[in-house]
């Protein structure tokens, strides 16, 4: 729900010039109508960045970000919609009127900065108390861990004390009030007892999200102990899902890819050795919520997971997951150590270099681990692995990629690569080209739904719609946007409908009306779609039938199925709609 109105959100976006903006992040050079630059979303040497001052919108043809003056600053800053729009309103002199924050949304955003300013205050609170005499036993743990004073400065380390009520107390001298203490996490209220702390005794790990704000902690026995991290619980500013540790300095970093490992204090070896590429989840499994974050950042992530059973199988977890997103993978090998903290404490940062360099491909990872199963020894055994390595060759749909990793596994396990070609080819016939992928013993294989033709025919009909504004009389008498079952189409096409109906389509006012940055990808990704030509004005016409049919017709099935068999005029409208398709298939439709 955008808590603005949508004048007012047109208006801060209109006097926003979107080139004027993206300059002063990145450096544009006009070619024709359009500029071009280096995509600040991902890394790449070639501009693939255009910005088109006429539609005022951006898009990268290399990552596909893509959108508004106000979808750039979220994704470029790292804020949320009405942080962009704040940003924004301010650099053209707007002022935003308070009040126009509903009550209810004024009150979370107020509760989520008092959490913050919380969660920053604790923040500098233990980080005075271990630089002091109660803290000793804590720097000590952590000079003892080869950590220098600069590191734990800049990853903000401190202490938390002894006393089981030590930080509450100090809030509560601040002025904080146990309600809003109690949604920290960084507390528990006993209506007995009192307040309490969540920490006591732990060398604390602040936890910032990318704009360097503190929104958790984690905290480590000194010494051996259970558990080893205690973390904040999730709270209104906390999302494990969608922040990475380290994300705040990696973010800026000149090497060009990012290095997820497992754990914190890998994170801060690594940065201490030069590594500030290093990122790691929050004790929990990687998601989605963190390879989307991370295609901001990077192309590609190097994986230097634990090479224990555990890192194993959560780094065969993590690929598909960010292969998924478009990012490119590879994994580190640290043996005979443990994590990246060991290894660089024993070999030093050049070693680690080298193992970077050496990395494996990710696909070459999950093939070596797969090997582990089978006795090549064995025919039989021999046998079943290849067969396995086959249908998962077959998932490169791309020829040439294929070979590439066919010659690829052929050269590292004994067997001719016109064996396996053939054995590869002679699957995908049998399969009738899809093969699926036997899942991972270890691991859940989360795939997004494929686009359903359904899907595509109202994503084309949308786009068709855009680029050529003639189209727009023809479609208008037999569609309308009702009939865009899907819901996200739903609405781009309640607004475009609504623009050209009030006689001017402007693109980037409809992508602010989305609030949610997905969404605004989604549909930036609508007015860039070039639609491959079709040859004549005939073939045109036919394809741009066919889909008013196919939509038509599926509309009409949707809502039968939906239907409320008391709705009299629905039932009426549909039966008029039947008729108005066979009236479609007979009718010629041109484009003129
Ligand atoms: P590790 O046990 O590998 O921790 O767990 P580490 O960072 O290498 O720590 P050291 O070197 O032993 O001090 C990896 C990550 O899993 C989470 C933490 O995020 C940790 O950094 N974890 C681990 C917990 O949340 N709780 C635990 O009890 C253990
Ligand atoms: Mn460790």
């Amino acid at each position: 729900m955008p808590f603005y109105s949508d004048d007012l959100i047109e208006e801060v976006r209109s006097r926003n010039d979107i080139v004027d903006v993206i300059s002063g992040y990145v450096k544009l050079q006009k070619k024709g109508s359009t500029y071009f630059g280096l995509c600040p979303f991902h890394n790449e040497k070639t501009g693939s960045f255009s910005v088109s001052p006429g539609k005022q919108l951006y898009y990268c043809f290399g990552c596909g970000a893509g959108g508004n003056v106000l979808t750039f600053v979220m994704e470029y800053e790292n804020y949320s919609f009405p942080e962009a729009l704040q940003f924004l309103a301010e650099r053209a002199g707007i002022e935003l009127p308070k009040q126009e924050l509903d009550e209810k949304a004024r009150q979370e955003s107020d509760k989520r900065s008092r959490i913050l300013e919380i969660n920053k205050v604790a923040a500098r609170y233990f980080y005075v108390q271990l630089r002091q005499e109660q803290g000793k036993r804590a720097m000590d743990y952590l000079t003892g861990r080869e950590l220098s004073q600069e590191t734990m400065k800049r990853f903000g380390l401190g202490y938390s004390n002894k006393y089981s009520d030590d930080l509450y107390r100090y809030l509560r001298q601040q002025g904080y009030e146990d309600e809003i203490l109690k949604e920290s996490g960084l507390v528990t209220i006993d209506e007995r007892r009192g307040g309490y702390d969540k920490f006591w005794n732990r060398a604390m790990f602040p936890i910032m999200d990318a704009n360097n704000r503190v929104i958790g902690f984690g905290g480590r026995v000194m010494g051996e102990g259970e558990p080893k991290y205690l973390n904040s619980p999730e709270t209104k500013v906390f999302d494990k899902s969608r922040n990475l540790y380290g994300l705040n300095l990696a973010r800026s970093s000149r090497r060009p890819q990012i290095l997820l490992c497992e754990g914190y204090m890998d994170v801060i070896a690594l940065h201490q050795a030069g590594f500030d590429n290093a990122v790691a989840s929050l004790g929990t499994a990687f998601t989605q919520g963190h390879a989307a974050l991370l295609r901001r950042y990077a192309k590609e992530v190097y994986l230097t997971f634990d090479s224990d059973g555990a890192g194993v199988r959560a780094a065969l977890r993590a690929i598909p997951i960010l292969k998924e997103a478009g990012l490119t993978t590879r994994v580190v090998d640290m043996k005979p150590y443990k994590d990246p903290d060991e290894f660089i404490k024993a070999l030093g940062a050049e070693a680690y270099q080298e193992r970077i360099d050496h990395a494996q491909n990710s696909f070459l990872f999950e093939i070596s681990v797969l090997r582990r199963e089978y006795d090549l020894k064995d025919p039989e055994g021999k046998t079943a692995f290849f067969n396995e390595v086959a249908r998962r060759l077959l998932e490169f749909d791309q020829e040439l990629e294929r070979e590439n990793y066919i010659e690829a596994v052929a050269g590292q396990y004994q067997i001719g690569f016109e064996n396996l070609r053939r054995l590869v080819n002679h699957m995908g016939a049998r399969a009738g080209g899809a093969a699926p992928r036997k899942p991972l013993k270890s691991g859940i294989h989360e795939k997004k739904k494929p686009e359903d033709g359904m899907d595509k025919s109202q994503r084309l009909l949308l786009t068709w719609l855009i680029e050529d504004v003639r189209l727009f009389q023809v479609v208008r008498p037999y569609i309308g946007p009702e009939d865009f079952t899907e819901e996200k189409y739903q609405r781009i096409a309640q607004l475009l409908y609504e623009q050209y109906d009030a006689g001017q389509v402007n693109p980037a006012k409809i992508i602010s009306m989305f609030t949610d940055e997905e969404e605004q990808r989604q549909a930036a990704s609508l007015f860039h779609t070039r639609i491959h030509e079709i040859e004549t004005k005939q073939e045109r016409e036919k394809a741009l039938k066919e889909t008013i049919i196919r939509i038509k017709d599926n509309s009409i099935a949707y809502r039968s199925r939906h239907l409320d068999p008391t709705d009299m005029k629905e039932l009426q409208k549909l039966v008029a709609d039947k008729r108005k398709l066979q009236e479609i298939q007979k009718l010629h439709i041109s484009i003129e």
